[in-house]
C-alpha cells in the first residue's frame, strides 16, 4: 500500500543555495524563505532543515517547529496532482462517498497520501463551494460536478500518466 513514508526523493540541496543567501541572517525570513522551499521543492524536505537554520542562526527545532505549526508548509512530497473530494452536506447526500471510494480504489491511496509515482495526491474538503454540483471534485484548479462512478473514472484517465511519460527510461 502507499503510504506517504515510501514517497521519498532525492532533493538537490544546491538548490537550496541561492534561497538560502536572500535571507542569510534574517531571523524574520524563516516564513518567506520556507514559502521560497516549498515554491522550488513542492514541499519542505527534511534535509533542508538544518541548512535553513543555520543560515538564519536558529536551532533545527525553531525551523521544524514552524514548518509543523503552519498548514501551509508540506512535510511529504506532493503529486502533480491535487485531488480534493467533497465531504460536505450537500455532496454527502448526493453520494460523495462512493466518488471518494472510487478514487481510493484506483489510486491505492487514503486522503492525504500520494501516490508512488506523485502524480496525483488525495485531499478531502468539508466544502468545494459548488453545492449546486454536488457530488462535486476538483482536480488542481478544475471542478468537476454532478459526478457518477464512470465520470469519477473518466476525470482519472485524463490525469494519469502519459504512456510516452512512463516509458521514458527505454532506448
Ligand atoms: S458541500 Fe460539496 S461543494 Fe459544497
Amino acid at each position: 500500500m502507499a503510504t506517504n513514508e515510501a514517497v521519498q526523493q532525492e532533493v538537490d540541496l544546491d538548490e537550496l543555495e541561492p534561497i538560502l543567501e536572500a535571507f542569510k541572517g534574517e531571523r524574520w525570513g524563516l516564513i518567506p524563505l520556507l514559502q521560497r522551499v516549498q515554491e522550488k521543492y513542492g514541499y519542505i524536505p527534511p534535509d533542508a532543515i538544518e541548512p535553513i537554520a543555520r543560515s538564519l542562526r536558529l536551532f533545527p527545532s525553531e525551523v521544524q517547529g514552524v514548518v509543523t505549526f503552519y498548514s501551509q508548509f508540506y512535510t511529504t512530497p506532493r503529486g502533480k496532482n491535487i485531488i480534493r473530494v467533497c465531504r460536505g452536506t450537500a455532496c454527502h447526500v448526493r453520494g460523495s462517498g462512493s466518488v471518494l471510494k472510487i478514487v481510493k480504489q484506483n489510486l491505492g491511496i487514503e486522503p492525504g497520501e500520494t501516490t508512488p509515482d506523485l502524480n496525483f495526491t488525495l485531499e478531502t474538503v468539508a466544502c468545494l463551494g459548488a453545492c449546486f454540483l454536488a457530488p462535486t471534485m476538483m482536480v488542481n484548479r478544475e471542478y468537476y460536478g454532478k459526478l457518477a462512478p464512470p465520470r469519477v473514472m473518466s476525470v482519472l484517465k485524463q490525469y494519469a500518466p502519459s504512456k510516452k511519460e512512463e516509458g521514458n527510461g527505454e532506448g
